[in-house]
């Protein structure tokens, strides 16, 4: 990723001014399509005006007329005398003319309004801008690129409920009493099944806890595929690969890394997966910790997941991170066996069966 930079004080809320910074390689993106949309606009448009042309000759003739407006008022300008009234005269002609091409637009049987550039934006007309201000459409566009480039989008999409299956659990009940894996994992796929259902910027947070191979990555995507679908600013991250993206800002020169971790703090929904995992120093500690912490007080919902006992937990960070994410996510706890073995061994079968038959 390139250097961030401030590209904007942009008014948010109730004229608020909010710093906003994105990588410049993130506004070039969003540039990109914007030109697209303009360029595409234009390309309809000009397809329709050759349309209305091959049907009418004076509707082009009308047009040309129109366009030399700018030139006529220019030359009244430069030329002196009564401007005004030589004003007033250029825009009685106009509107003349522009009421006779409305009338042959309709009786071609042509909708209202058909023959204008329609503008994918058009409060901004696909520039990005109104007045220097930056639009909400350019506005929506950086997000969209600054979650692309922050997210492991690669794993995105490989996980959803219906691929969920709670055959991979046992119907007997544990040992230690209490419910069955089975039993267990069903009130939870409901539960986060619900969750991205009602998700709000309001939604509590959650702590994904349990062994290996139970499907906690496999449920926060799910969650993840389908809130982001619902239109919210979701980050899915392994927490080494959240250290690692703050470790390389944070020892770029001319760099205010505190863009980037606003990046994580500010997103509607943060997913840190496997906690526990990370290479431990000093500086992913409070990395972590910061963001969590930051989140808590925002109030903005964060899933987090973890093969750690509560006990390791407590080893590897502070008692204060520990304190507040136990205090503030509901802790939902996965039991089962190691579904990726099963599938292995499912798959490992399949390659038997087909080699065998093969003999
Ligand atoms: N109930 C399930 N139905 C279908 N596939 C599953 C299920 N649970 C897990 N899997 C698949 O098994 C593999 C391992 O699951 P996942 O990565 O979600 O486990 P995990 O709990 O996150 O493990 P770890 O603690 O090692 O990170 C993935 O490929 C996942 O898609
Ligand atoms: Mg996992
Ligand atoms: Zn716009």
């Amino acid at each position: 990723m390139k250097a961030i930079v401030y590209l904007t004080k942009s008014k948010i809320r109730g004229g608020q001014s909010k710093k906003v910074g994105y990588t410049q390689e993130m506004f070039e993106e969003a540039s990109k399509k914007l030109y697209l949309r303009k360029i595409s606009a234009q390309k309809e448009f000009e397809k329709k005006q050759k349309i209305l042309y091959s049907k009418s000759s004076r509707a082009a003739e009308i047009e040309s007329e129109l366009a030399l407006t700018g030139v006529r008022a220019a030359r009244a300008v430069a030329k002196g005398g009564n401007v005004k009234l030589e004003l007033l005269h250029l825009r009685e002609k106009n509107e003349s003319l522009r009421k006779e091409l409305s009338f042959i637009i309709n009786k071609l049987g042509f909708p209202d309004g058909y023959f204008k550039i329609k503008y994918f934006c058009s409060l901004c007309k696909d520039d990005g801008f109104i007045d220097g201000k930056i639009c909400r459409c350019m506005k929506e566009l950086l997000r969209k690129e600054c979650y692309r480039k922050l997210n492991e989008t690669s794993v995105l999409s490989l996980s959803s409920f219906g691929a969920f299956s709670l055959d991979y659990y046992s119907e007997v009940p544990l040992k230690t009493g209490g419910s069955s894996p089975r039993k267990r994992m069903g009130l939870i796929l409901d539960y986060c099944k619900n969750y991205a259902k009602d998700f709000s910027k309001d939604s509590p947070s959650l702590l994904f806890t349990g062994n290996t191979g139970l499907g906690k990555t496999h449920l926060s995507l799910a969650i993840a595929h389908e809130v982001i679908n619902k239109g919210y600013g979701v980050l899915y991250n392994s927490v080494q690969s959240l250290v690692s993206k703050m470790e390389r800002e944070k020892f770029k020169p001319n760099l205010d890394s505190s863009d980037l971790e606003k990046c994580f703090t500010d997103c509607d929904l943060l997913i840190i997966d496997d906690l526990g995992t990370e290479f431990s120093t000093a500086f992913s500690n409070s990395c972590i910790y910061n963001i969590i912490n930051s989140r808590i007080i925002k109030a903005k919902p964060t899933i987090i997941s973890t093969n750690f006992t509560m006990k390791e937990l407590e080893k590897t960070y502070s008692q204060s991170m520990v304190s507040r994410v136990m205090g503030n996510n509901i802790r939902l706890e996965f039991l089962g066996s190691d579904v990726r073995q099963k599938l292995l061994k499912k798959k490992l079968g399949k390659i038997t069966e087909s080699i065998v038959n093969k003999k």
